[in-house]
């Protein structure tokens, strides 16, 4: 291992396309083992910051250290040591998956690894199909044995898991659970806040390229989140109505009603206005506020300032 602090580090990162801003002063410190996830909406950053740290992409300004190395100068020395899954990953049409393992492994000058990588992730049985026949899944799945190739310490995750069924994401968590085991370091994005709050140790949430909360997902919670949440069917009137009344925090969307609960007095006379407009309580869920709910509150927040 080299003598380094921080498998990822950035020092006032920024990525400008022309007038656009995509990276602003980003300032990460992701340390060896840990898996952090890097969250944010669409066109947040997130990509482009990941190009940078794989050195894909040249910098506008700040300072990158990747396992210690200035990615853009070590761009050799780098690959050896990192995996890299891209986000929309593609390959060559008429290649099948075996050989296009094996030839990683002849690139990076070690033993063949197809068998063992396809069965980590179970596409033993595609081994021999073109690359242009297999699912968005399947072709993921190719991806990620790409990136394990070359027993990297440093893994870059762009959306693994986007387009997989739900038994194949499980797989995917399964297989990221096994890595992080091994003492290898994931960067990892993802538009699912469940899979960011069960797998990363750190998130860290960007909009418009500006870090704005980062920590554990209990500690984002505990700090940004409100305790507890009241879901139940309603229109925005009665949304308006419950939020006039209580003096609470409402969020409607697509016929569902958020509450953010305080006490259970709360709960009892929303349930009672709900119920004197006819409403059937169709929808009745009371939750502890998770990360998704702290997510689109802070991302609309900043959206709406
Ligand atoms: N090559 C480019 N030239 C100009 N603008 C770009 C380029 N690549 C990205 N952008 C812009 O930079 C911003 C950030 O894009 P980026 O792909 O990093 O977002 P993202 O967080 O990965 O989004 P998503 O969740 O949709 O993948 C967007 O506004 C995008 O349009
Ligand atoms: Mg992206």
């Amino acid at each position: 291992m080299g003598d380094y602090a921080y498998a990822v580090e950035t020092v006032d990162l920024v990525k400008n396309y022309g007038s656009l801003v995509a990276v602003d002063h980003l300032n990460l410190r992701i340390r060896k083992g840990e898996v952090y996830s890097l969250l944010g909406p669409n066109g947040a950053g997130k990509t482009t910051t990941i190009e940078m740290l794989e050195g894909m992409r040249k910098r506008t300004s700040g300072d990158i250290r990747i396992l210690g190395l200035d990615p853009w100068k070590n761009a050799q020395r780098i690959r050896r040591k990192v995996g890299i899954i891209p986000q929309d990953f593609n390959f060559m049409g008429k290649i099948k998956p075996g050989e296009a393992i094996r030839h990683y492994c002849r690139l990076f000058g070690i033993p063949d690894r197809s068998g063992e990588l396809l069965e980590l992730v179970d596409l033993r049985d595609m081994s021999d199909m073109y690359f242009e026949r297999l699912s968005g899944g399947q072709k993921q799945k190719l991806g990620l044995c790409l990136a394990l190739v070359n027993n990297p310490e440093l893994i870059f995750l762009d959306e693994p898991t986007t387009g997989l069924d739900p038994q194949a994401r499980r797989n995917m968590w399964e297989v990221i659970r096994k890595l992080r085991s091994e003492g290898r370091t994931i960067l990892l994005t993802t538009h699912y806040l469940e899979e960011a709050e069960m797998l990363a140790d750190r998130v860290g949430i960007v909009n418009h390229g500006r870090m704005i909360a980062e920590g554990s997902p209990a500690d984002i919670i505990r700090e940004h989140g409100s305790g507890r949440v009241l879901s139940i069917n309603g229109d925005a009137e009665l949304a308006r109505d419950i939020s006039a009344a209580t003096g609470r925090e409402c969020i409607s969307e697509n016929g569902i009603i958020d509450i953010r609960i305080k006490d259970n007095s709360d709960i009892i006379e929303i349930l009672k206005m709900a119920a004197s407009r006819g409403n059937d309580l169709s929808r009745l869920e009371l939750r502890q506020e998770g990360l998704e709910d702290v997510f689109v509150r802070m991302v609309g927040k900043v959206e709406a300032d």
